[in-house]
């Protein structure tokens, strides 16, 4: 195992440190290279570069793994609830069934909004796409927050990050509610979080609303597996805007707006369109056939992704929650269901697709779910967000406390005009 490593550059040979993870890939320490030789690293996708140090979570793309401080996604999504991955996220150890009922009971009793955010809402169309109410309004929250936006303060830090994750599940069915024309719902301490989530979005005033414990444990069940996925784009805007000192509310909007891009976390929404626009499985041969073309830019959503080379493992868990959604629900035959399946089996035994090691992906399986659940596809992102606020606040609350941090500030390689003197517009 090497310690270092030795670039040479025109007349200049450099060495730089080799650093070894606990388990992943090493990293060369390129911090001096600039100082000592003058050039730039170019990586513009990140997909060589290492951006921070992190002890959160770790994925293993060649086999398919996915480990949260160590701790299998198939064992936390099949053992424990959302809430305990929260804790796991944040505090790096399991919580004991004291610190479980304590961090239970602090989420629950921070669920309610400040009453003047409905206010806020109504400010929006009711036609507006439900991803743009909660980038507005989770930035709002530093509005109606003061008291913890300063992030050198580790009570306004531990403040904030409790109230995002509790009310993530409040704004998001209020978004819903808005989309609707129907009224907010307040929560309700005696429920637990999936439960509290589904009756804020889908309870009534004219009756009583009984939430179903199947459905619940679903919903809890993709949280889990939403919750974090290491240096993604979302989490990596996160810590790039907390890198300059922002507040962790700002910070949280802007990895809601990456998470919404279709590449990204708008993967599910434009995965359940792509199945409608297929429609039936006589017509798959035509998709693949437009996913492999060079010249069409359709791309098989759901499909492919920068780290796993093998099947996402939250794919996997995520097919089986569709079944047993689709059977609680009574749309054990929905037909999307059959076109998703035969479309994985046509994908996976295609030479394009075996050879580019694509599968499916977290979002693959997911909006069928949480359409069966009884979510417009406009809400699909939402639930995204919903549940990797945790992830992003433990990666944001990792960088803040890492005596190393500092802005993050990348460089170029230009390519522009070299400099020249202002022409006046009458001589152009
Ligand atoms: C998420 O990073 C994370 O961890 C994200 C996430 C998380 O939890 O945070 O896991 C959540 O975002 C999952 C990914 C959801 N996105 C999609 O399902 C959209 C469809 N997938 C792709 O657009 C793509 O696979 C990405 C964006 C996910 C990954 O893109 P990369 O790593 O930049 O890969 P690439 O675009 O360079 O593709 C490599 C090759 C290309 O062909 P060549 O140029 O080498 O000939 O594979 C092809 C691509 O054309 N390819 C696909 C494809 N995905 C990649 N071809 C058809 N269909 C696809 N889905």
């Amino acid at each position: 195992m090497t310690d270092k490593s030795t670039l040479t550059l025109g007349e200049k040979t450099v060495d730089f440190a080799v650093r070894h993870g606990t388990i992943g890939p090493d990293v060369i320490d390129i911090g001096a290279l600039y100082k000592n030789t003058g050039a730039f690293t170019y990586d513009p996708g990140f997909t060589s570069t290492a951006s921070c140090e992190s002890k959160i979570t770790y994925i293993d793309g060649d086999i398919g793994m996915l480990l949260h401080r160590g701790y299998p996604i198939e064992q936390l999504a099949e053992q424990g609830d959302f809430l305990e991955t929260c804790y796991l996220l944040l505090y790096g150890e399991l919580p004991t069934a004291a610190q479980k009922k304590d961090f239970d009971n602090r989420v629950t009793r921070h669920t309610m909004v400040h009453e003047q955010m409905t206010k806020f809402f109504t400010g929006f169309r009711r036609d507006a796409h439900p991803m743009a109410v909660m980038v507005g309004t989770v930035g709002a929250m530093a509005a109606f927050y003061h008291d913890s936006t300063d992030i050198a303060d580790p009570h306004q830090r531990m403040v904030a990050s409790m109230r995002l994750i509790a009310k993530m599940p409040t704004i998001a069915a209020m978004t819903y509610k808005y989309h609707v024309g129907q009224p907010f719902v307040y929560p309700k301490n005696d429920l637990d979080y999936a439960a509290n989530f589904l009756r804020m979005c889908f309870a009534v005033p004219c009756e009583e609303y009984q939430v179903n414990p199947v459905l619940a444990r679903a919903m809890d069940r993709i949280f889990i597996l939403h919750a974090d996925h290491e240096q993604n784009a979302s989490t990596s805007t996160v810590r790039l805007a907390g890198s300059s000192g922002a507040n962790p509310f700002a910070c949280i909007a802007a990895g809601i707006a990456c998470l919404w891009g279709p590449a990204h976390g708008g993967a599910n929404e434009a995965c359940l369109n792509m199945l409608e626009e297929i429609g039936t499985p006589d017509r798959i041969p035509e998709y693949i056939a437009k996913a492999k073309d060079k010249n069409d830019p359709f791309r098989l959503m759901g499909f492919g992704h920068r780290v796993y080379k093998n099947y996402d493992p939250r794919a996997k868990i995520m097919q089986k929650t569709m079944y047993e959604v689709l059977e609680a629900t009574g749309h054990a035959d929905d037909p999307l269901m059959q076109v998703a399946l035969e479309l994985e089996k046509h994908a996976l035994s295609d030479d394009y697709f075996i050879e580019k090691k694509l599968y499916p992906n977290v979002d693959f399986y997911s909006g069928i779910t949480l359409r069966a659940l009884g979510f417009p596809t406009t809400m699909f992102t939402v639930l995204f967000a919903l549940a990797r606020t945790v992830g992003w606040i433990a990666q944001w609350k990792e960088m803040v406390e890492d005596p190393q941090q500092r802005i993050g500030r990348p460089r170029q390689l230009y390519t522009g005009a070299e400099k020249r003197d202002y022409v006046d517009i009458s001589g152009r």
